[in-house]
C-alpha cells in the first residue's frame, strides 16, 4: 500500500487571478489568504503529506508565483519534494496540460490550492487504487450550484453529464476541487475546446472521459468542504477551522484583561485591559489594548490593535486598527492602518495590503 502512495504524483493549482479576492489579490496569491493565521495552501499540503504523497507539483501564476515559492520552499518543511511549473491562467484543465512534463504516465491526485477539505486522502487514493476508475471525483451538495461545477449521477451513482457553472442547474451536486485521474485525462483534455470564459474547464475534460465510456468514479463527500473563493467564504473557512482545531495556549501576557475560551495567543504578545472571547487566535508579538477581540476572529503576527472591536474577521499581519466601535466580518490585509474618529458604527470591510482608511 505505502508503494502506491509513494508513486503517485500530487498536482496543487496555485496560479489563476483570484479576482473574486480582489483587492487582496493584488498582492498576494489567493492561496496565500490566512485562515487562522495559516495560509489556505498550507493546509493543502498539508493533507497531501498526510496521504502520503511526496512528490507535487505546484502550478503558479507568472504574477503571484514567487509569493507561492517564497512560502512553499523545496517543500521540505512538509516532507515533500516540490517542482514549479508556470502557467498563464487558461483554465484547470491548461494547468493539467502544461504540467504534462512533471506528470508524465502517471496516475496523480490534483488538488485545488484554494480548496479545503477535512476528508482523508489517503482513503480516497486507496479506493482510486482498489477500483482503478480513469478519474475519481468527489461531490458534495451546494447551495448555489451556479458557482461550482455541477454533477449529474443516475439512479445507480452514475456519472451522466457534468457542466461547469450552469445558470440553470441540472442538480445540487457539486464537484470539489479534489480529483485523482489516470492518464487518459491528457487524450480527453487534448480533445476539448475553451468554453465560454475562454478557459479549458477539467469539467469538459471529464465529461470526455464518460463520453468516451472510461470509468469516471464519483464519491459523495461526507465531510466539510470550503472553497475559498470570496470573501464570504474565506470568513466562513476562518470560522470553521478555529472551531475546529484551535485549542486554549496563550503564550503572550494578559494584564488586566480577560481570555475566555479557546484562545491561542502567541509569544511576545501584550493584552492590555481587555477582552478576548474564543475560537479565536491572536499571532506573535502584537499589542491588543483597551479592546474586544471576539469569536471567530484571526489576528496576525505584529498588529496593534487598540480601542477598538472585532468580531468574524481576519487581521492580517502588521495591520494598525485605532478606534474603531466594531469591525465586523472583515477581512483586512497586511501592513493596514486604519482609524475612526466616529465611535458609533459598526463597519464591515474588504481592505488590501499597505491601504490606509481613516473613518
Ligand atoms: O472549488 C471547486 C470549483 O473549482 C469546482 O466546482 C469547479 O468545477 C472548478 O472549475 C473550480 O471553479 P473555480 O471557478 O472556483 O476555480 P478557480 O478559477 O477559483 O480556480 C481554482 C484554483 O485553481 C485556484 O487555486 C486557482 C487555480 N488556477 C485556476 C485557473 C483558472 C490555476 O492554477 N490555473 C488556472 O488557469
Amino acid at each position: 500500500m505505502f508503494m502506491c502512495f509513494e508513486i503517485m504524483k500530487a498536482l496543487v493549482l496555485s496560479g489563476g487571478k483570484g479576482t473574486r479576492l480582489r483587492p487582496l489579490t493584488f498582492t498576494t496569491a489567493k492561496q496565500l489568504i490566512p485562515i487562522a493565521n495559516k495560509p489556505i495552501l498550507g493546509y493543502v499540503l498539508d493533507r497531501i503529506s498526510e496521504a502520503g504523497i511526496k512528490e507535487v507539483g505546484v502550478v503558479i501564476a507568472p504574477e503571484t508565483g514567487a509569493d507561492v515559492k517564497r512560502y512553499v520552499g523545496d517543500g521540505s518543511d512538509w516532507g515533500l519534494r516540490v517542482s514549479y511549473i508556470v502557467q498563464e491562467p487558461l483554465g484547470l484543465a491548461h494547468a493539467v496540460k502544461v504540467s504534462r512534463g512533471f506528470l508524465g504516465n502517471d496516475d496523480f491526485l490534483m488538488h485545488l490550492g484554494d480548496n479545503l477539505l477535512k476528508k482523508n486522502l489517503g482513503e480516497l487514493i486507496d479506493k482510486f487504487e482498489s477500483e482503478k476508475p480513469d478519474a475519481l471525483i468527489l461531490l458534495k451538495e451546494v447551495e448555489d450550484p451556479t458557482k461550482f461545477g455541477v454533477v449529474v449521477l443516475d439512479n445507480k451513482g452514475n456519472v451522466v453529464k457534468l457542466v461547469e457553472k450552469p445558470k440553470q442547474p441540472p442538480s445540487k451536486l457539486g464537484l470539489v476541487g479534489v480529483y485523482l485521474f489516470s492518464n487518459k485525462i491528457h487524450s480527453a483534455i487534448d480533445e476539448i475546446k475553451p468554453s465560454w470564459r475562454g478557459e479549458l474547464e477539467i469539467t469538459d475534460a471529464i465529461q470526455k472521459l464518460v463520453d468516451k465510456g472510461c470509468f469516471v468514479k464519483a464519491e459523495i463527500l461526507d465531510s466539510w468542504w470550503l472553497d475559498t473563493g470570496k470573501k464570504d467564504d474565506v470568513l466562513a473557512a476562518n470560522a470553521l477551522v478555529l472551531d475546529e482545531y484551535i485549542q486554549r495556549d496563550v503564550k503572550g501576557e494578559a494584564i488586566g484583561s480577560t481570555i475566555e475560551g479557546r484562545v491561542s495567543v502567541g509569544s511576545g504578545t501584550k493584552i492590555i485591559g481587555s477582552v478576548v472571547r474564543g475560537p479565536c487566535v491572536i499571532g506573535k508579538k502584537c499589542i491588543i489594548e483597551n479592546s474586544f477581540i471576539g469569536p471567530y476572529t484571526s489576528v496576525g503576527d505584529e498588529c496593534l490593535i487598540k480601542n477598538s472591536s472585532i468580531n468574524y474577521s481576519i487581521i492580517m499581519e502588521r495591520t494598525i486598527i485605532e478606534g474603531v466601535e466594531t469591525l465586523e466580518e472583515c477581512l483586512i490585509g497586511r501592513n493596514c492602518r486604519i482609524r475612526s474618529e466616529d465611535r458609533s458604527k459598526t463597519f464591515k470591510l474588504c481592505v488590501g495590503d499597505y491601504s490606509e482608511v481613516k473613518i
